[in-house]
């Protein structure tokens, strides 16, 4: 089909290190699917990342390889999907500026998702960046004038602030934009390790997508079970156990009978656990394999990001000479 008659989808990911098993399957796995449908543009939002982590900028060369790699190992065909550099597509910045004067600075203010993100970060002197990251991400969003935006709910405010500025913007100025609406992930959040809170890096819970057979085999060995269960012929309560809950993701054929098995007492956790391992190395595999060769030719990943990021910047190029011509700002080639 003519990609231009396809829809199309932005969405992305801040560079902060490896995706896990909670990424892909709260969003990875959608996107994979939507790439075929939509005309898809994946953005990595290194300038995003340096809302939080602008000490340690050098790192960010090597984190976004890391996620490019991570996507093209679950599927992201670079064909489908055109997956660029925030930073290297500097009309990005240049519409952050614009819209940022359309922008009230109470409205960032009451974005839960700012407030409860700065809490968590023990920001009580926010930087202007980081209060106006939402702004950015309107400038993500719009610079391609996407339809749809898979997120998960943390984001919607993000979406919701975007809408503003395209409304405001097209009523003002002149309609450039289209509304773009959140395609919300109804995948449920995957639990960490530890069994306590979704899987995060940064709770130092979480099975990574690069992974070792050996890494997977370890962490699952460790991860919690129904604390009533101390024999193995103690019933057990699949509802409170870690390792059911990822049987139920990875390892969907055989769920029932270790339920039952479970509940009966007739299977320990550590046979549970060693069935678990077996099938989250068999669901990892076939990432595995696909990231062999961008292992051994780094240069694939360069210069998949670099074409995609060219064409990304021919339609942000697009983009604002628009936005330009609809403020009147484009004083020499009116
Ligand atoms: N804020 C998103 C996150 O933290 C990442 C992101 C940046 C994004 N720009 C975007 C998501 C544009 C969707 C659309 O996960």
């Amino acid at each position: 089909m003519c990609s231009k008659k396809k829809k199309r989808i932005l969405t992305g990911d801040r560079p902060t290190g490896r995706l896990h098993l909670g990424h892909y399957v709260g969003s990875l796995q959608n996107r994979v699917n939507l790439q075929y449908k939509y005309d898809t543009f994946l953005i990595i939002a290194d300038v995003q990342a340096l809302t939080t982590n602008f000490e340690q900028p050098e790192k960010l060369s090597e984190d976004v390889r890391q996620v490019a790699k991570d996507y093209l190992a679950v599927g992201i065909d670079p064909e489908e999907t055109t997956i660029f550099v925030q930073s290297l597509v500097p009309e990005i910045a240049e519409l952050t500026i614009f819209y940022s004067m359309i922008v009230t600075v109470n409205q960032l203010k009451r974005n839960p998702t700012i407030k409860s993100e700065s809490a968590q970060y023990g920001y009580d002197d926010m930087t202007y960046g980081f209060l106006g990251y939402p702004v950015s991400q309107a400038a993500d969003i719009t610079f391609c004038k996407a339809h749809l935006v898979p997120v998960g709910e943390d984001q919607l405010p993000h979406i919701e602030q975007t809408r503003k500025i395209v409304r405001k913007f097209n009523q003002m100025y002149a309609t450039v934009f289209p509304e773009p609406e959140a395609l919300v992930s109804d995948f449920p959040r995957l639990v960490g390790l530890d069994g306590q809170s979704k899987m995060s890096k940064s709770l130092n819970n979480a099975i990574y997508l690069n992974d070792s057979r050996k890494e997977v085999k370890e962490k699952i060995s460790q991860a919690v079970t129904d604390p009533a269960r101390i024999r193995i012929d103690d019933p057990g309560h699949p509802e409170v156990c870690t390792v059911f809950e990822y049987h139920k993701a990875f390892n969907k054929e055989n769920v029932k009978e270790i339920e039952e098995n479970c509940r009966g007492g007739k299977i320990g956790c550590v046979a549970c656990k060693k069935q678990l391992d077996g099938a989250i190395n068999d669901f990892l595999d076939p990432f595995r394999e696909r990231r062999v060769k961008y292992i051994n030719d780094p240069s694939l990943v360069d210069d998949i990001l670099i074409s995609g990021t060219r064409k990304a910047r021919e339609i942000a190029g697009e983009t604002i000479a628009e936005v330009r011509e609809a403020m009147k700002i484009n004083y020499f080639n009116e």
